[in-house]
């Protein structure tokens, strides 16, 4: 088990940057989720920490050791990829065993390993089949016994559960973090999907254009993102360029003044950030007196999404916001209707201000 830490590491490939001075300290036992759009340098990030591609710049050191020139084979990490990358005609027994063979570990203690290491995710029965004999997700499980085995100081983990439907997906993400933490491993688990991310990792770094957005805990990144890119990221819709007074309120382009918490940087260009299901509805004035800001509003449209109903607002400005409410309880009041006029409401703290 070791800390990882990466000291402005650069990827160009010709003039593109795929990877723009990433610094990042992993701590010893930390899953930590490398988070962003396609093409915002995760798995280039994730290869080079492996040594699978150079560094153009830029220092890795894993346990205190400098490892940016060294081969993956010496870095001692396991590997867990979206498609699997299993060998096709071998067995899955064979498949386990192949870093322990590389590595010259003597029969009885790899055959040994080996069960060890299947019975962990629970394939122990299945260790005579081929992969292609095997399901989606006891494929990537196979994959993750594999990069176990090799009893690796990191395990780098390359969106394990992007193929794999939304049932499995959650399953499989308990089981990795299940043993990520028996065997308090450190890792860092690559996705593109926010809700993967924060319900998996113990850090969230977010990434966009090779760069490193923000970094912190699930619900810090959630709940008071950074950056107007990190708060659409992670399903922030409502997003209102504006203008701090002199009061210490702020001024939304239709022309609304609202509470909101201190802004971050004094002087920057700001937007107004405000989560759906922060903002309250009622359909009887003076429900909502109690809230620091509060919008009459027409409802424009409303979504049905199972647990949630999406709401369409508009104010008399013109401005448009998206309230998430809970889909009606049985028993319960039904749900408002397009055209119906209503107060939205929320405290000036539910919001944050973020840089544009
Ligand atoms: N071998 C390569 N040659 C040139 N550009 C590359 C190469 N590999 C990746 N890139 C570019 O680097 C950027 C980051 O890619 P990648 O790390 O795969 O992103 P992500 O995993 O976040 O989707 C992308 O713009 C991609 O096109
Ligand atoms: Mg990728």
């Amino acid at each position: 088990m070791s800390d990882v830490v990466l000291q402005s590491v650069v990827k160009r490939y010709e003039a593109m940057v795929a990877v723009d001075h990433v610094s990042l300290a992993i701590k010893e036992g930390e899953l930590v989720a490398l988070l962003g759009p396609s093409g915002c340098g995760k798995t280039t990030t994730l290869r080079m920490i492996g040594g699978f591609i150079p560094v153009t710049e830029g220092r890795i050191l894993v346990g205190g050791r400098d490892v940016t020139a060294l081969p993956p084979f010496k870095r001692n990490m396991g590997f867990g990829f979206q498609n699997y990358a299993l060998f096709p005609h071998m067995s899955v027994a064979e498949n386990v065993a192949f870093g322990l063979e590389m590595r010259k570990v003597a029969k009885a203690e790899r055959e040994a390993r080996v069960k060890a290491a299947l019975d962990r995710v629970r394939l122990g029965h299945l260790a005579a089949r081929l992969p292609k004999q095997l399901s989606g997700g006891q494929q990537q499980r196979v994959a993750l016994a594999r990069a176990l085995v090799i009893e690796p100081d990191v395990l780098l983990l390359d969106e394990p559960l992007s193929n794999l439907d939304a049932q499995l997906r959650a399953e499989m993400k308990d089981e990795i973090r299940e043993i990520q933490r028996s065997l308090g491993i450190t890792t860092i688990f690559v996705t593109h999907d926010q809700d993967e991310a924060l319900s998996v990792a113990d850090r969230v770094v977010v990434m966009q254009a090779g760069r490193i957005e923000q970094d912190g805990t699930p619900d810090t990144v959630f709940e008071t993102p950074r950056s107007h890119f990190v708060a659409q990221f992670m399903g922030v819709t409502n997003l209102f360029k504006g203008e701090t007074t002199a009061d210490g309120r702020f001024r939304l382009g239709g022309g609304e003044v609202i509470a909101v918490p201190p802004p971050p940087v004094p002087g920057a260009a700001l937007a107004f950030a405000l989560r759906p299901e922060r903002i309250a509805l009622d359909s009887v004035a003076g429900e909502a007196s109690e809230a620091a800001n509060r919008l009459d509003v027409e409802i424009e449209a409303a979504t049905y999404r199972g647990l949630v109903i999406d709401y369409r607002l508009k104010t008399a400005t013109g401005l448009t916001l998206i309230a998430r409410q809970p889909a009606p309880a049985v028993g319960g009041p039904p749900a408002l209707q397009k055209g119906q006029r209503v107060t939205a409401h929320w405290q000036a703290q539910a919001g944050v201000l973020v840089p544009v």
